[in-house]
């Protein structure tokens, strides 16, 4: 497996990037993250990226009113970086039919429950963890797919379970959720970027 070029587009805090960034420097993952993108400018990952140094850009729906027009714009960026795998962590975007087309089988994302439950439409972080502390699961966990048109339907890459702990507050909860989301995607990373895990074989 090639040294891994990644894009990573997050919207939010990017503790996952930072998970990823860290695991890339200590050569835990045979890669480097080449690109961040953000839909939203005040996006933390933004700050981590300049940080480490880190090509970031904040593509919006304002700029680029139409998705084809988005697309382009992430496509253009993409091809000058030699981006191999994109790698959702956080991002709250729909990606366009080009974008998908052009990367089927090399975008990750990942959902903290266990897909398909908890999947879909509006079904993103805490308000997840509440429908799982609501509905009285014993365990949820950490999905790692490929990301197909629809949200949080493409096939499993990895997924791993965690107990919900008797008195689990939403916000711890969240806390081990989000731990386990950091240490999934740097093995899940790490071990594609030596060839163990084959994304064209799961994308088939
Ligand atoms: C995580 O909960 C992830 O599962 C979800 O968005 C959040 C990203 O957190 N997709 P961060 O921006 O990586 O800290």
């Amino acid at each position: 497996m090639a040294y891994l070029k990644m894009a990573v587009f997050a919207s939010h805090g990017g503790s996952n990037l930072q998970a990823i960034l860290d695991a890339c420097k200590t050569g835990k993952i045979r890669g480097k993250v080449a690109l961040v993108i953000s839909n939203n400018s005040k996006s933390y990952a933004l700050e981590r990226a300049k940080k480490e140094g880190i090509p970031h850009y904040h593509i919006s729906h304002l700029k680029y009113p139409s998705q084809a027009q988005l697309d382009e714009a992430i496509l253009e960026i993409l091809a000058k970086y030699f981006i191999d795998l994109i790698v959702l962590a956080g991002y709250m975007k729909k990606l366009g039919a080009d974008l998908l087309a052009s990367y089927k089988g090399k975008i990750l994302n990942i959902h903290p429950a266990l897909l398909p439950k908890y999947g879909g439409q509006g079904m993103y972080g805490q308000a997840i963890h509440k429908a799982v502390l609501e509905a009285g699961d014993e365990k949820t966990g950490v999905t790692i797919h490929l990301v197909d048109a629809d949200y949080d339907t493409g096939p499993i890459v990895r997924q791993e379970e965690l107990a919900v702990l008797p008195g689990d507050t939403l916000e711890g909860l969240t806390a081990r959720v989000l731990l386990l989301e950091h240490q999934l995607y740097v093995e899940t990373l790490r071990l594609i970027s030596i060839g163990e895990i084959d994304l064209e074989e799961i994308s088939k």
